[in-house]
């Protein structure tokens, strides 16, 4: 085959040609490919199974249920789609263990993000910002490609409910600019195409002065009328080739990018002059809150990089066209392993909202380590934001429960490349599974969606290596943040790269990402009384987070700046939580390498050698963030180990 087939390894070569099958809708290539699942996984079903398709209008388009009586497999869907859901939810059901075909079986379920989309930060030369897992699938050598392994990438997108993805990096530069042009759209359409027959809109990431750079115009102003009529005749033209084409993501005013602050305009007048040329044809804007100041002293400690979002945003809540929707990173800073959730989430009431996280591991091992993400984006999901006394959490917000609107949702950085698995990590895998998971039903725990990964991808190795496997999945999110870096202090990595241990990589830079450790303190006051950060919460998170005593531990460094002799509440100091975490970050390293050798003979030798290999250099990894990071500490404060392990001076 030349590549991996991650979760959906089942079928044959060859597809069964005789289905009994009874379809009682219209005909749609989107229905073709629910039935080649069928064809493909007869084998799961009794030999005389009967499976009828069949449209229910009091669906919602994107729903499903399914019905089994005997050995009659029933898959209503609102559309077609629905159906294609439904035929990926009853396969994985059979799979998976939940469906025994002597009892009957119910599953209803309607996705409750209406958009669950995937960012891929793909350039046109080929290359992937932070992309750990080869090249891109869309692009090569400055043109759209259509590799033959699209139709494979959208049937596993589908498989977990995906609805949408965005082609190019959100710093559009280069060749990229000129994406929205006829030059490259009609290539463009063709993947579109190939991606409807699977439910799946694509979107592309425009640069705010294309007016210019494209259109040869002396401004992008929004207000300007030429600059207005610029992008409706764009939109227009984009539309004509690609009548399902979903809208535009854009990154404006952020790390250089364009935008309209250039004008003395708003982030609401520039959205909203895209909004208006792509809402005749039902098209959307998605705009980042990523926005923040990148050239800062960091001797000026009045300036604090985790206010900027809020600071930006909140002001223009009410100010969005009815087709905008703000896409904001879980939390303030930049998908470090543990931060506190975005107060946007909450504080804006009137704005339609999507939830970005990233499956990339760009801050979380660059798909090297394993690191599980869905147990970060689950209490993410779950955080209560205080807004409303009940259905106030992030997914209530981003599901539209708590102030109705009806577009948003969440989104992902995706982790996927050319790479023979994907994603690098095979278990990387998991983390793009998951997020469609629980992009469709944030009811889900880190844990269901684990042993499914596992029982899909893994099913054939039985019970003792899909059990090693599930564990380490499960073990890999705390081991990570335990060797990284502690107590929501974030940002000890490489500059640049990211990649690594380098305590001071970042203390002295323009990017607003400071612990200021000293001899005696590390931390950052976020209170009333340091920068305000933590006021931007509501209520009771607001008082949480003011006071040591109640902001959690897990977050005690990113709002408060204490003394290493700051006792938790068992009763060990920060600077002995710091030597302890990094020593055993490395021992439940070595654990999960124990686990899976002990299964080796169990999985496939060319899945196992490329996860043991990953094992290896994440173990070496491991080994230097505890030593440099121990090292550091105990130079700094000279303070030794109450355990007296060995620390290097
Ligand atoms: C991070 C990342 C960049 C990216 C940016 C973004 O800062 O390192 O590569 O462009 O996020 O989300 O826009």
């Amino acid at each position: 085959m030349g590549y991996d087939q991650a979760w959906l390894r089942y079928g044959k070569d060859k597809p069964k040609e005789k289905l009994s099958l009874e379809i009682k809708c219209k005909k749609s290539p989107i229905l073709e490919n629910a039935i080649e699942e069928l064809k493909k996984d007869v084998r799961i079903f009794p030999e005389n199974a009967a499976f009828t398709l069949k449209v229910d209008s009091e669906l919602p388009k994107e729903g499903y249920r399914l019905q089994v009586v005997k050995e009659s497999f029933f898959v209503y869907g609102g559309s077609d789609v629905g159906i294609l859901y439904g035929v990926f939810a009853l396969i994985r059901a059979a799979r998976t263990g939940k469906l025994h075909v002597s009892e009957a079986f119910e599953e209803t379920k309607i996705p409750a993000c209406p958009l669950r989309m995937l960012n891929h930060w793909d350039n046109m030369d080929g290359s992937i910002e932070r992309g750990y897992a080869g090249n891109s699938l869309f692009f090569k050598d400055e043109k759209v490609h259509d590799h033959k392994r699209l139709k494979a990438y959208a049937r596993l997108c589908a498989s977990v409910g995906i609805n949408g993805t965005v082609l190019n990096n959100v710093n559009v530069r280069g060749e990229a600019t000129y994406l929205i042009d006829l030059k490259h759209l009609l290539k463009v359409k063709s993947i579109a195409d190939l991606f409807a027959d699977y439910g799946i809109k694509i979107f592309l990431s425009v640069n705010f002065a294309a007016p210019m750079t494209n259109g040869g115009l002396e401004t992008a102003d929004p207000l300007d009328p030429k600059v207005r009529k610029w992008w409706r005749k764009k939109a227009e033209l984009i539309y004509k080739t690609i009548p399902n084409f979903g809208g535009f993501l854009v990154k404006a005013d952020s790390e250089g990018r364009p935008g309209p602050f250039s004008y003395g305009r708003t982030h609401a007048d520039g959205a909203n002059m895209l909004a208006e040329a792509v809402a005749p044809f039902g098209g959307v804007i998605i705009w980042r809150c990523f926005v923040y100041n990148c050239q800062q002293d960091w001797r000026d400690q009045t300036v604090d990089r985790a206010r900027a979002g809020y600071d930006n945003f909140m002001p223009l809540d009410g100010q969005f066209s009815d087709n905008v929707i703000l896409q904001i990173k879980n939390g303030p800073m930049d998908f470090q392993v543990r931060e506190p959730v975005s107060p946007l989430f909450g504080g804006l009431t009137k704005t339609n909202q999507m939830l970005e996280v990233q499956a990339a591991q760009e801050y979380t091992g660059q798909q090297k380590d394993c690191c599980y993400l869905v147990p970060i984006w689950k209490q993410v999901l779950e955080f209560k934001t205080c807004a409303k006394e009940t259905d106030d959490k992030v997914k209530d917000i981003i599901t539209g429960k708590t102030f109705g609107q009806t577009i948003g949702g969440m989104c992902a950085v995706a982790n996927t490349g050319t790479d023979e698995n994907w994603c690098g990590h095979d278990l990387a895998q998991a983390n793009w599974y998951g997020f469609g998971r629980i992009s469709f039903d944030p009811e889900l725990t880190p844990e269901e969606i684990a042993e499914d990964f596992v029982k899909e991808a893994y099913g054939k190795c039985g019970k003792k290596a899909m059990a090693a496997l599930t564990t380490i999945l499960l073990q890999s999110t705390t081991t990570y943040e335990k060797y990284t870096a502690p107590l929501g202090i974030g940002w000890m990595v490489n500059p640049n790269h990211h990649y690594g241990v380098n305590v001071e990589g970042y203390e002295y830079d323009r990017w607003g990402t400071y612990h200021r450790a000293s001899h005696s303190a590390i931390g950052v006051e976020r209170n009333s009384s340091g920068t305000g950060y933590s006021t931007q919460y509501l209520g009771a998170n607001k008082a949480m987070y003011e006071k040591v005593e109640t902001t959690p531990e897990e977050l005690l460094l990113f709002f408060h700046r204490v003394p290493y002799s700051h006792r938790l509440r068992d009763g060990r100091t920060v600077l002995q939580y710091i030597y302890d975490t990094h020593f055993e970050g490395v021992e439940e390293v070595e654990q999960m390498i124990a686990l899976l050798e002990s299964v080796q003979e169990k999985i496939e030798p060319e899945r196992y050698t490329r996860l043991r290999e990953r094992f290896s250099m994440q173990l070496l990894n491991a080994v230097e963030w505890r030593d440099r990071v121990n090292t550091y500490f105990h130079r700094i404060t000279e303070i030794p180990d109450e355990k007296g392990r060995k620390i290097f001076d």
